[in-house]
């Protein structure tokens, strides 16, 4: 079986792997004619209209976690792609730059989990933000220094810790899920259809400029008729949605600052990857500017705090150059528990190490091991 997956890349018959590669190349670049852009006017032969729920969601609701009320959302479904719903940017102006804060300040805290953690001491990743704000806050030097821990920051998980390298949650593995985010997923999960979501597992992805994510499928949560939800901030990528089998061809779109996935249902299980980072249009100058808006336009009631000056210049920098993305995931069903015995050990010899960051210059990438829900030949390394 191994001899027959190695043939089938080499025959390039990975259909997925092959575009992923063709969007990563950097010369001569691809041809981004093809990517879909949410944010323009899409091909209405591509696009089937989303069925938001108006009534799951007050407007108050909406604008305590920073989104504008339900009907003004720009919400799409994709010709093919049953249960998958791309919202863009849904935020109330003023509101992004809390979350960007959160998930540069707040959420690398303990007790939760980043990749800094494996080969250092929580002594020294205690205030990853205080550690870097410093040097970040300086002008440019010229001169090359070291990076700062805020800018090896590869990934935070949330709630159930995701194990990588077993690829499980467990119940022994848990902190609490931040507050605000979890009511932030709720309101976009009531909305799209799904009430009473629990946010129990999230990951977060620092992307820089070089940065992608491999091929795969989210299947490690329990109960997958719950939707995941992905919310992006910063700099602009090209997002791959692919089929039940890698040798289904993917569609390729944009994900903006602000702009949410929903993957529900048919589209639950579906292969994805990130092949590149893109600058955002317009430089981001409006999040810039919103950074800056006073605090008043955040409500009084709002679960995210208004960003402070010094706070929103070094978060400011980091997004020029990097991107945030935010998947949030409910892992058990309801009145589900964790299994007995940890299903790690059934899943060990299922797939091989995708890596989870492929970065040109490596260093603290995370691997992601990966599975097929098609055949064998599919687990193959991007
Ligand atoms: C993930 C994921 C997509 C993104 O974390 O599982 O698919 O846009 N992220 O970064
Ligand atoms: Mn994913």
């Amino acid at each position: 079986m191994a001899k027959m997956a190695a043939s089938m890349v080499e025959n390039g018959e990975d259909a997925f792997r092959k575009i992923f590669k063709s969007y990563r190349r950097r010369n001569p670049p691809p041809d981004f004619s093809d990517v879909i852009d949410f944010s323009k006017r899409v091909p209405s032969d591509k696009i089937v209209p989303a069925k938001l729920d108006l009534a799951a969601v007050s407007d108050v609701d909406a604008a305590r976690v920073g989104l504008k009320p339900v009907r003004d959302w720009r919400a799409c479904g994709l010709q093919g792609y049953p249960g998958f719903i791309f919202i863009s940017n849904p935020f109330l102006l003023g509101s992004q730059p809390s979350w960007v804060r959160q998930c540069l300040k707040t959420y690398p805290q303990k007790p939760n989990v980043c990749n800094l953690d494996m080969h250092m001491s929580p002594s020294e990743t205690q205030d990853i933000w205080g550690k870097s704000v410093h040097s970040l806050s300086r002008p440019p030097s010229g001169k090359s220094q070291p990076k700062t821990l805020l800018e090896r920051l590869r990934w935070v998980t949330l709630g159930y810790h995701y194990n990588w390298n077993t690829k499980t949650y467990s119940a022994n593995h848990y902190t609490p899920f931040p507050a605000d985010l979890h009511l932030l997923s709720l309101q976009i999960a009531s909305a799209c259809g799904f009430p009473g979501f629990k946010a129990e597992a999230g990951i977060l992805n620092y992307y820089q400029s070089d940065s992608s994510l491999g091929i795969h499928v989210d299947e490690s949560e329990l109960d997958h008729s719950r939707p995941l939800l992905s919310f992006s901030f910063g700099q602009s990528s090209i997002f791959l949605l692919g089929g039940v089998c890698r040798q289904d061809p993917p569609t390729a779109m944009y994900m903006h600052s602000g702009d949410m996935m929903v993957m529900s249902g048919q589209s639950r299980l579906l292969y994805h990857a990130v092949p590149r980072i893109l600058p955002a249009p317009q430089g981001l100058a409006a999040l810039e500017k919103e950074g800056c808006a006073p605090a008043s336009s955040l409500q009084d009631c709002s679960v995210v705090e208004p960003v402070s000056e010094e706070d929103w210049a070094v978060c400011s920098r980091y997004i020029q150059s990097s991107r945030v993305n935010v998947t949030v995931r409910q892992v058990l069903g309801p009145g589900q528990s964790f299994p007995e015995t940890p299903s790690s050990q059934q899943r060990m010899d299922a797939g091989q190490t995708v890596g989870y960051h492929d970065e040109a210059a490596g260093g603290d990438s995370g691997k992601r091991k990966r599975s097929s829900s098609c055949d064998s030949a599919d687990t193959v390394k991007t």
